[in-house]
């Protein structure tokens, strides 16, 4: 579709799904804020990978590690040497900088100008503990959330008397001082990761590599993701991070382009080894069959919430010019509508007075309302023409809009309509909240 970007984030500000952090002072520094509609579908993706990983998987257990934690782990991590930086270049003419690997030439793409040699730029955010702004007080703040999974491997184990094969997972913000954050909340320096490690024998890593790297897409796939937006691919050797062995980026085909959302790697036993060597922890595991140490090798599923979310907005956005509402007042320009998964959608149900000036009718309006909203993220509205109603509702991809009309108060009943058929069923308020649930459960 021409122009996808701009609709989203036009839509995404209009209807409270996104707005530019620090707006009112001139935005600041790629970082974004998630309005009420934003942070309730950041929260049902987040609980929808949570339940998958935790109820649907066996042997997977949470944590929430803090953000602040000791400088020793990225130097065992590999991320505060040469590993965890990009290569930025500076236009000599402009100052403006780049990232080396995103150019596709040996100029400055905003004014031609000649760049400078590459320089080493290291990707982590600094801050200081204590009042003491020197050198022994610097901390970080983590880079990725699976950092403090591994250095809480044996007290998630031992606490929970696990054996492998078995995964810990975790939600939690990641900062990370990109040179050029762009494409909207694409790539931004403040994210929010679910990360999943799955610690197993060495020589099954490759079997369980696969099993999740399928798992995985087929996530995407019955969240309503299109096949055909949807790829796998292999990282070519000279492009893995530097912990991983194989990986492969589950790619989304966004409107720049085909760009990771998640990325499945084999980290080895990189990680377990090297907080042994730099903690003097060691972080083995003892085999009772073959009674001997080991290090389990890792097998990481690690997703960005705002990539994937930005992922099914692309996919749910769709247009119909001319219009679908056969309301007389609509102006049969063009309708929007979010075909989001209706487990995804940030709002489940609307509910709407046929009128306003009808206090009956008001009543009961707000009856159902009330009714229905500590079950269900419900929106009551009573302005403009009922048309207009469902059009705002479609836009944020409502699944069901109720509307309680003159019948209603004779007959105790509603008109639920349903976003994509827009058919339209008189439901008996009794049986409303069933009826419902049986229809997002689906
Ligand atoms: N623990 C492994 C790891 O962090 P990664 O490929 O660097 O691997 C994993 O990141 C995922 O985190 C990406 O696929 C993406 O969804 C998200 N991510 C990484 N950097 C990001 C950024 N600057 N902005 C938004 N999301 C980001």
């Amino acid at each position: 579709m021409e122009n996808l970007m701009d609709k989203i984030v036009s839509l995404t500000k209009r209807r409270g799904f996104v707005f530019l952090s620090s707006e009112i002072y001139g935005g600041f520094s790629s970082c974004y804020d998630y309005g009420p509609l934003g942070v309730e579908m950041k929260n049902n993706i987040k609980k929808l990978w949570w339940d998958e990983m935790t109820k649907m998987h066996d042997n997977i257990v949470g944590l929430d590690a803090s953000i602040l934690m000791s400088p020793k782990i990225w130097e065992a991590s590999g991320h505060l040497t040469a590993g965890f930086a990009d290569e930025l270049v500076e236009c000599k003419k402009c100052h403006h900088r780049f990232r080396k690997d995103f150019l596709e030439k040996n100029k400055c793409p905003d004014c031609n100008g000649e760049l400078t040699e590459p320089r080493k730029f290291n990707l982590m955010m600094k801050t200081f503990i204590g009042p003491v702004e020197d050198e022994k007080n610097i901390a970080y703040l983590r880079a990725e959330t699976c950092q403090g999974i591994y250095v809480n491997f044996k007290n998630v184990m031992n606490s929970m008397r696990l054996k492998i094969p078995f995964g810990i997972a975790q939600i939690g913000k990641s900062f990370r001082n990109e040179i050029t954050p762009k494409d909207f909340i694409y790539r931004t320096r403040e994210f929010e990761q679910m990360e999943m490690q799955w610690f197993c024998r060495p020589e099954e890593a490759d079997k369980f590599f696969d099993y999740w790297k399928n798992e995985r897409i087929n996530w995407y796939l019955n969240l309503g993701i299109k096949k055909e937006n949807l790829r796998a691919r292999e990282t070519p050797k000279e492009e893995l991070a530097h912990y991983a062995r194989k990986a492969f980026d589950i790619e989304y085909n966004f409107p720049f382009g085909w760009k990771e959302i998640e990325g499945v790697h084999n980290r080895g036993d990189w990680d377990l080894s090297n907080h042994s060597k730099h903690s003097g922890e060691n972080l083995n595991y003892f085999d009772e069959k073959e009674k001997k140490y080991f290090y389990p090798y890792i097998i990481e599923t690690s997703v960005g919430v705002e990539r994937s979310l930005f992922a099914f907005l692309c996919d749910s956005y769709e247009e119909i010019i001319g219009g679908r509402t056969k309301t007389t007042e609509a102006k049969k320009e063009k309708e929007i509508v979010l075909k989001l998964d209706k487990k995804l959608a940030p709002i489940k149900v609307a509910v709407f007075p046929l009128v306003k000036n009808n206090e009956k009718i008001i009543q009961k309006s707000k009856e159902v309302y009330k009714m229905l909203k500590t079950d269900f993220v419900c929106f009551y509205d009573e302005n403009d023409s009922i048309g207009r109603r469902y059009r705002r509702q479609d836009e944020c991809g409502t699944p069901f809009d109720i509307t309680i009309d003159f019948e209603s108060l004779e007959k105790d009943d509603v008109t639920v309509r349903d976003r994509d058929t827009m058919n339209q069923e008189r439901i008996g308020i009794s049986k409303l909240k069933p009826f419902l649930e049986e229809k997002l459960k689906k």
